[in-house]
């Protein structure tokens, strides 16, 4: 196995509410919070050999700022862009920034939702898009990312 230093880290970005999972919606969403969500992909990534940085914001120039500040430093992005899937080209814009494969993942199955929430700025932009399986989507999207940059 690879050990960290022979990769750049996956960027591992949650947007906006994502930081209250757990309470926010279990019907939903579940009962796993976000630091599960973040222990998933780190024990996940470092099985593979990569290290994680993580950012979670309900500030949209604020997760902007965080791809800006990735160029160069990342393998690749794994992506809950939250409301913000839906609404935000300028996120879409700054996640092609960078260069490098995104995973476009959703904790609830957004096709068999509300019609808004049916359109994605960011699918396509993404290399692929997981969505229905709960938190165990973004580990299934590490996998497939690192199979991607490996
Ligand atoms: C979500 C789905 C979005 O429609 C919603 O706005 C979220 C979470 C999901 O993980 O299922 O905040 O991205």
């Amino acid at each position: 196995m690879a050990s960290d230093s022979e990769h750049l880290p996956i960027l591992l970005l949650n947007g906006p509410n994502l930081n209250m999972l757990g309470t926010r919606q279990p019907e939903v969403y579940g009962s796993d919070r976000l630091d599960d969500i973040v222990d998933l992909v780190e024990r996940t990534a470092a099985d593979l050999g990569f290290g994680v940085r993580a950012v979670q914001t309900n500030h949209e120039g604020e997760l902007i700022e965080a791809v800006h500040d990735s160029v160069g430093k990342i393998s690749g992005i794994v992506i809950n862009p939250a409301a913000w899937t839906h609404t935000s080209v300028a996120v879409a814009d700054a996640l092609v920034i960078p260069e490098v494969p995104i995973i476009e993942v959703h904790i609830s199955n957004v096709a068999a939702r509300e019609p808004f929430r049916h359109h994605s700025y960011v699918s396509p932009i993404a290399a692929g898009v997981i969505a229905g399986f709960g938190i165990s989507g973004y580990e299934y999207a590490v996998r497939r990312l690192v199979t991607l940059v490996s």
